[in-house]
């Protein structure tokens, strides 16, 4: 108690030192932020908008781009800042606050990403069975347990970060508050704590990326069986953009986190977290959209209507 009250504000060294490098920087993730809120929440609204989306499978997606927004908008907002200003001083509370909410979102986003692998598995391999199994009930209360799970994640690991006393330094080496970075600071020494964790969180990420491989192998092993062209081509251009989000996410994140912090460098760390915490979310509307036919034909109508109803 005596030692954690030493510190009561971290400062964020942020991206990097290089005075060159702040503008570019500041502008470049300006404009992925930017893209990103504007992609998720059109996908949003037109997954609200359109009837013809309202099936389990962009039921998920919208859940997919509202945790991307939440989670991105936890970091971004104070790295753009950082980089406007240089060290960037937060409290201890906002701090905590980061680093919970960034957490809760990012798990959020790995049982989603197997509830969805789940949800394709259901259409491709069980398509007689498909609206029987993914019911709106179960849709609603897969999508609440991703959710519980982020916030029961979020909350044993701020918890286990805040309850280290703090007293060498308060400067972090990293762009936001992520655990391992300030898991670093403590003077107490970590390595029990971050043990349990690493290994509690390899096995929850791995049944989590288990049930997306076996989904997708069962569906892969489907689709490569279909007779008509048409319903393989179709099969085969949704599923393929799940999986490429899938595997961009998750081989980041096993990068990052399946490690102890002192096995790697802190500045690999942190161009990981720039693509996990920035351009993924970013991508993922492109990814799963911009393929769709059915996303697509619901834009158009969108612009469509804008077009008449500025006309008139
Ligand atoms: C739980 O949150 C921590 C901290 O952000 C993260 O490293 C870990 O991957 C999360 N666990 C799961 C299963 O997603």
């Amino acid at each position: 108690m005596e030692n954690r009250t030493e510190v009561t504000e971290f400062i964020l060294l942020g991206l990097t030192d290089a005075p060159a490098l702040q503008v570019p920087f500041f502008i470049m993730f300006t404009l992925i932020y930017l893209i990103n809120v504007v992609g998720n929440l059109g996908m949003i609204v037109l997954i609200l908008w359109d009837s013809r989306l309202h099936t389990p499978m962009y039921f998920f997606l919208g859940h997919l781009s509202l945790v991307d927004i939440c989670y991105s908008s936890a970091v971004t907002p104070t790295v753009v800042a950082g980089l406007l200003v240089g060290d960037k001083v937060v409290s201890y509370n906002a701090c905590a606050a980061q680093m919970f909410i960034f957490a809760a979102f990012a798990t959020a986003e790995n049982f989603i990403l197997a509830a969805m692998a789940y949800d394709r598995y259901a259409a491709v391999c069980k398509p007689l069975h498909y609206t029987t199994t993914m019911t709106t009930s179960v849709c609603a209360c897969l999508t609440a347990g991703c959710y519980a799970g982020g916030f029961v994640n979020a909350s044993i690991h701020v918890g286990d970060t805040f309850s280290l006393p703090f007293c060498k330094t308060n400067e972090v080496h990293h762009f936001f508050c992520d655990v391992p970075a300030v898991m670093v600071l403590s003077c107490s020494h970590p390595h029990v704590s971050e043990m349990v964790l690493v290994y509690a969180d390899s096995f929850v990420i791995c049944s989590a990326l288990l049930v997306i491989l076996i989904s997708y192998t069962f569906i892969f092993i489907t689709i490569f069986k279909m007779r008509s062209a048409a319903g393989y081509q179709k099969a085969l251009s949704t599923c393929v953009s799940h999986f490429t989000a899938v595997s961009i996410f998750f081989g980041t994140l096993i990068f990052m986190y399946l490690q102890p912090s002192s096995s790697h460098s802190l500045d690999t760390d942190k161009i990981v977290s720039v693509f996990y915490t920035m351009v993924i979310p970013m991508l993922n509307p492109i990814v799963y959209s911009l393929r769709n036919k059915e996303v697509k034909s619901a834009f158009r109508k969108v612009v469509e209507k804008a077009k008449y109803s500025l006309g008139s």
